[in-house]
């Protein structure tokens, strides 16, 4: 087996990916990467870690060659909020970092794992069981980046060969490191709030407002199974839908309240936030990766919950 390259490793998902694949398959096996973002002292200390900025062919092309890389997990990224803040970087760092892998897989034959996202879709999307083939016009840069970089995977499968694999994550929930800027970190922010201070304060998401949510357990799990499985099942290749939960803030609220149950929210809201939800899915149809490699989520809310409060309280009282 040749080695792994992750880049983005020092974000949300490589926090918690890296140290899965070094378990899995040997620390000496994978080559973390990060950019600006300081390394955990975990991603230090357990194996290989490099400073490159994907943005530039160069450094990943020497990074492939010198640790002779079979697979590269590409998880840099400008997320939803912050991309809105900064569309010409959200564009520069997307869709340059995506391009630029393809082009040093495309050399030096390796497979690629980009995680795409539900927002992909827009307000011309069904968005209850929204379908694995359909609408696509996201109206935010994050979406655009994301979905431009859907085709270029499925470009250079069709065109040169690269094994591109990818799923369509939604708004993931984490206690190892705290979300980049995206428009589900309410979802997050809602259990630190409620071990630290017992109530959440605005809330930036509306009530009645539902979204696919999954635990990072299972996003972490089904990035390594859809890059074993058997691609001879495979009938998409960028981006299959996967999902676990779909849910509003009042119910992570009412399970909150089952292990604190005098825990508060009030809500101040975010336009700009509210309205990207408001342009994502209710709730994705992941069926095509339930049949095809074999999807199904661990967690669902009253699992996630009861693990992330355990998890949080000890985490915060250290
Ligand atoms: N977190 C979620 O809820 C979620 C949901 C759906 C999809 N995703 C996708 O998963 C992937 C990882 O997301 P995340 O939540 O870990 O994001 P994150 O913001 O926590 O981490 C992204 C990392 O990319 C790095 N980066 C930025 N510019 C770079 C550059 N020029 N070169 C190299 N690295 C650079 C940053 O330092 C950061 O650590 C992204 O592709 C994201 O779109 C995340």
């Amino acid at each position: 087996m040749k080695k792994i390259l992750v880049t983005g490793a020092c974000g949300q998902v490589g926090s918690e990916l890296v140290p899965a694949l070094r378990t899995r398959y040997g620390a000496d096996m994978i080559i973390a990467t990060g950019h600006k973002t300081k390394p955990s002292q975990e991603l230090l200390d357990g194996g290989e870690f490099h400073y490159i900025d994907c943005t530039e062919i160069n450094c990943i092309a020497e990074i492939v060659k010198e640790y002779d890389i079979g697979t590269v997990y590409n998880l840099t990224a400008l997320l939803s909020a912050k991309a809105e803040a900064n569309p010409r970087l959200a564009w520069e760092v997307n869709a340059n970092s995506i391009r630029n892998i393809l082009e040093v897989a495309r050399e030096y034959k390796c497979a690629v794992f980009t995680p795409s996202t539900i927002g992909v879709f827009g307000l011309d999307t069904p968005l209850d069981n929204t379908p694995q083939i359909t609408v696509q016009r996201p109206n935010t840069m994050y979406g655009i980046t994301k979905v431009a970089g859907e085709l270029l995977c499925d470009y250079y499968y069709h065109k040169y060969g690269v094994d591109t694999r990818g799923v369509r994550w939604p708004g993931l929930i984490s206690y190892v490191t705290a979300p980049g800027g995206g428009t589900t970190d309410y979802a997050v922010e809602i259990f630190y709030e409620a071990v630290k201070h017992g109530k959440y304060l605005h809330c930036f998401i509306k009530e009645g407002t539902y979204l696919d949510i999954m635990y990072m357990p299972d996003a972490v799990e089904s990035a390594i199974m859809i890059m074993e499985a058997d691609p001879r099942r495979f009938k998409h290749r960028n981006a299959y839908n996967v999902t676990a939960m779909s849910i509003a803030p009042e119910d992570i609220t009412n399970e909150i309240r089952k292990h604190i149950p005098s825990f508060t929210i009030d809500y101040r809201i975010d336009p700009i936030r509210q309205a990207i939800a408001e342009s994502w899915p209710n709730k994705m149809d992941d069926s095509a990766a339930r049949e095809d490699w074999g999807w199904k989520p661990k967690y669902d809310l009253t699992a996630m919950t009861t693990d992330m409060l355990e998890k949080l309280s000890a985490k915060l009282n250290n």
